[in-house]
């Protein structure tokens, strides 16, 4: 078969050499260079239990939990099941994880998981050492790669993805597409990704008539940098031993959550910008007690990104603020990466499979790049015609996840509309559509997301602004459908957000 598969993260890699390996012929479409994604800035590691004591059964449990019960069984278990495989597909690869004296895998401990079992690479450089062995066995594969390839449209034929359209017009024709573009993170003003990630693969989806589900949980990171540029500090930080601490140094999230720095993200990010909200400042993450030895070995990344700005992590706490880091909902598929689009396949952040609920437990989107990566590159085989795959429903019995309704709400903006202005975007998604909601001002937010018009694309950042539009429009309106909290979705009153 010909395949095209769009991204060059851990799950496009994946999928491509996957691919490969299986006797397809493949290209690859990135439309920066490799190695720009959100992959090769992963700091905490890949979880999996393959550590004394744990166990597939105990992952499954935490990341349903850490999902607030959200998440879809049959997901999760192939998550879980698929990690040993994928971990040591990665050694094969060439990713040297970090190990302990006695050769096994060391295990980081990362918020929400009950056992350590984070493998790791170069302390806090996981992603970098990833991207970097699976980029090396791209360029020794059959994989024809093309950066600086926008994806703009996908080619249908009688209901059927037949290829790509790119902005400079080529039409590459394939047998079978694989969206692996990532997430959205530059939805917000305020953001852990890097600048390309603009959401294209949703939008091409959507664009494209298939269902996506879950785009109203958004995940906020804790513990970024506070003042310059977002700059992310791992919570296996606050696994290895880091505390949270208020203006007075009181340890606030003691009061918060019984696992005080390492409950669910959503819960210490909510309870982290309440925090500085109350004394105006942000609050401070505290790994001085981890010592200057410790923290240069287990986090040099992290450790030099602070110097150069001025920072000592081992004498003084830093300032640290939340910021937007992963998009839960995506492209609805089923265990195997299919969309309910014949020939079009999503993985990775792109993908809503059902593994992170309303809420993805730390370090399980690398693994989640890996195994469905994998199952994608391996279901084309197996379902080469055509097919009909249904789309998730809510538990709920409200239509907000289901992909036909949020199709609904994605129209081009009025005639007359102003052109979306991308900072303004961005900030509006971080007031309104943020990490703490109120009806009104989701209500709102559709109103003059829907108001804008896409500017016409003819350079790709037109075409990311318009991407960014097209998932905005979706997300706010999925938010807004969904009535009660969940997870990352947090409704409050309008006194309440006021507050924060
Ligand atoms: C982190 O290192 O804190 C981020 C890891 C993740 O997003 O899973």
């Amino acid at each position: 078969m010909n395949v095209i598969v769009i991204g060059g993260g851990i799950a496009g890699l994946t999928a491509a050499l996957r691919a490969d390996a299986l006797g397809h012929r493949v290209t690859l479409l990135v439309k920066g260079a490799l190695g720009d994604g959100c992959t090769a800035r992963a700091q905490g590691g890949i979880a999996g239990a393959y550590g004394p004591g744990d166990s597939p059964a105990l992952h499954a449990l935490d990341t349903l939990q850490a999902g607030d019960g959200h998440g879809d069984a049959l997901a999760i278990t192939a998550l879980v099941d698929g990690a040993a495989a994928a971990i040591d597909e990665l050694i094969a690869a060439g990713v040297a994880f970090d190990r302990f004296a006695d050769g096994l895998l060391a295990r980081g401990l990362e918020a929400a998981h009950s056992r350590p079992r984070i493998a790791h690479a170069g302390g806090d450089a996981t992603g970098a050492a990833i991207s970097a062995a699976l980029v090396r066995r791209l360029r020794a594969s059959s994989v024809e790669v093309r950066e600086g390839a926008f994806v703009a449209d996908l080619l249908i034929v009688r209901g059927r993805v037949c290829g790509v359209r790119s902005l400079d017009g080529v039409e590459t024709h394939a047998d079978g597409v694989i969206l692996a573009t990532g997430g959205a993170g530059q939805l917000y003003a305020h953001t852990t990704n890097p600048p390309g990630v603009t959401g294209d693969g949703i939008a091409l989806a959507l664009r494209a008539g298939a269902a996506v589900a879950d785009l109203e949980f958004v995940q906020f990171h804790p513990t970024v940098l506070a003042g310059g540029a977002p700059f992310l500090i791992s919570e296996a930080v606050r696994g290895a031993g880091a505390v949270l601490r208020d203006a007075g140094g009181h340890r606030f999230m003691l009061d918060e959550h019984p696992d005080a720095e390492l409950a669910p993200r959503d819960v210490v990010a909510r309870a982290v910008a309440r925090r500085a909200a109350a004394q105006a400042g942000p609050v401070m993450l505290d790994a001085t007690a981890l010592g200057a030895e410790t923290l240069a070995e287990r986090f040099p990344t992290i450790g030099a990104e602070l110097r150069r700005r001025g920072i000592d992590w081992s004498r003084r706490p830093v300032p640290v603020t939340p910021a937007a880091h992963y998009l839960m909902g995506g492209v609805a598929t089923d265990i195997d990466g299919r969309t309910t689009l014949p020939g079009l396949w999503a993985v990775g952040e792109t993908a809503r499979t059902g593994v992170h609920g309303a809420n993805r437990l730390a370090s399980n989107s690398l693994l989640e790049g890996a195994v469905f990566g994998a199952r994608a590159a391996e279901s084309l085989t197996r379902h080469p015609l055509r097919y009909e795959f249904v789309p998730p429903e809510t538990p709920e019995g409200d239509a907000n996840s289901s992909g036909r309704e949020q199709r609904v709400v994605v129209g081009s903006g009025g005639q007359d509309a102003d052109i979306v202005e991308r900072t303004t975007l961005q900030q509006l998604m971080w007031e309104q559509v943020g990490l703490m909601r109120t009806e009104e001002g989701l209500r709102d937010a559709v109103a003059r997301l829907h108001a804008w018009s896409p500017p016409s694309a003819t350079s790709p950042t037109a075409q990311e602004d318009a991407d960014l539009l097209t998932v905005a429009r979706a997300v706010a309106s999925a938010a807004l459908a969904r009535t009660r909290s969940l997870g990352a979705h947090f409704i409050v009153s309008p006194a309440l957000i006021g507050a924060a």
